[in-house]
C-alpha cells in the first residue's frame, strides 16, 4: 500500500512512521546526478536534532557535506565503499566527548535547559555517578545512533534513499572533517536516490 491510500476500503489513510521504518533500506549505489536539495537535508538534521539523548545532554555535532571535493575525502575515509563513493550527500554525526565532563560550561547549558527553570542539583547527581571518562566515548557515539536513525526514517519519509555507513577509518575521516581534538566520529549516512529497486527485507521474525 502507499501513502494515503487503501482502495480496499476507499478512505484515504494517513501516513503511517511504520511505512517509512518499512520502506527504509540501505542502499549501496546511488544514481549519479541526482542531488539531495538544501531543504531536504535541513529536514532531515531536523529530524537528527529532534532525537532522544540520554540526560538531555544532545552530545553530537552534525556535519552535511555536498561539495565534491568533500564527498572524495570521506568515500576515501570510508575505503572507497561504494555507498560512500556514490552518494549524493553525507550527513557526520560526530559525539561531543570532552564537553560531557560534568563540570563543563556544555554540561551546565543543557542542565539548565532539560530542569526547565527548576532545580538541576538531581540531574547533576545522577549524572555524576554515572560519568565515568574511560566509557564516555562510545556512550556519547551510542547516543548519536539516536539521531541516525531519527534521520534515516525522515529521509525515507522524503523519498531519499540512505546507508549508515560506520565502515570508516576515524583517522581519516577527522582529519576529511577536521574534526577538532576532545570529538569523535560516530556515523557517517549517505544520502541520494537509489541506483537500483528497494531489496527485500531481511529480518529475524518477532517471535
Ligand atoms: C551502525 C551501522 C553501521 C553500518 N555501516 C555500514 C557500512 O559501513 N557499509 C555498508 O554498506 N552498510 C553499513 N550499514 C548498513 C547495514 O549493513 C544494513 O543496515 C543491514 O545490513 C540491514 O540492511 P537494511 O538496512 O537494508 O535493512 C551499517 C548500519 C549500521 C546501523
Amino acid at each position: 500500500m502507499r501513502y494515503g491510500e487503501d482502495h480496499e476500503k476507499g478512505i484515504i489513510m494517513k501516513p503511517q512512521l511504520l511505512d517509512a521504518i518499512q520502506q527504509r533500506y540501505a542502499c549501496r549505489e546511488f544514481s549519479a546526478d541526482r542531488p539531495v536539495s538544501a531543504d531536504e537535508l535541513a529536514a532531515v538534521l531536523e529530524a537528527g536534532r529532534l532525537a532522544p539523548s540520554a540526560f538531555g545532554l544532545e552530545p553530537w555535532r552534525f556535519i552535511s557535506v555536498t561539495d565534491a571535493a568533500g564527498k572524495t575525502a570521506l568515500a576515501r575515509a570510508c575505503f572507497d565503499q561504494p555507498a560512500a563513493a556514490t552518494a549524493a550527500a553525507f550527513i557526520a554525526i560526530v559525539a561531543l566527548v570532552d564537553a560531557l565532563d560534568p563540570d563543563s560550561a556544555y554540561v551546565h547549558a543543557r542542565f539548565e535547559a532539560e530542569a526547565r527553570g527548576g532545580d538541576t542539583a538531581p540531574i547533576y547527581e545522577a549524572y555524576r555517578a554515572y560519568y565515568h571518562p574511560d566509557t564516555i566515548t562510545p556512550w556519547a557515539q551510542g547516543q548519536c545512533n539516536f539521531a541516525a536513525a531519527h534521520m534515516l526514517l525522515q529521509a525515507t519519509h522524503l523519498g531519499l534513499a540512505s546507508c549508515p555507513l560506520g565502515g570508516f577509518d576515524s583517522g581519516l575521516l577527522t582529519q576529511a572533517l577536521d574534526i577538532p581534538p576532545g570529538e569523535t566520529p560516530a556515523l557517517l549516512i549517505a544520502f541520494g536516490h537509489c541506483a537500483y529497486e528497494a531489496p527485500a527485507r531481511i529480518r529475524k521474525p518477532l517471535n
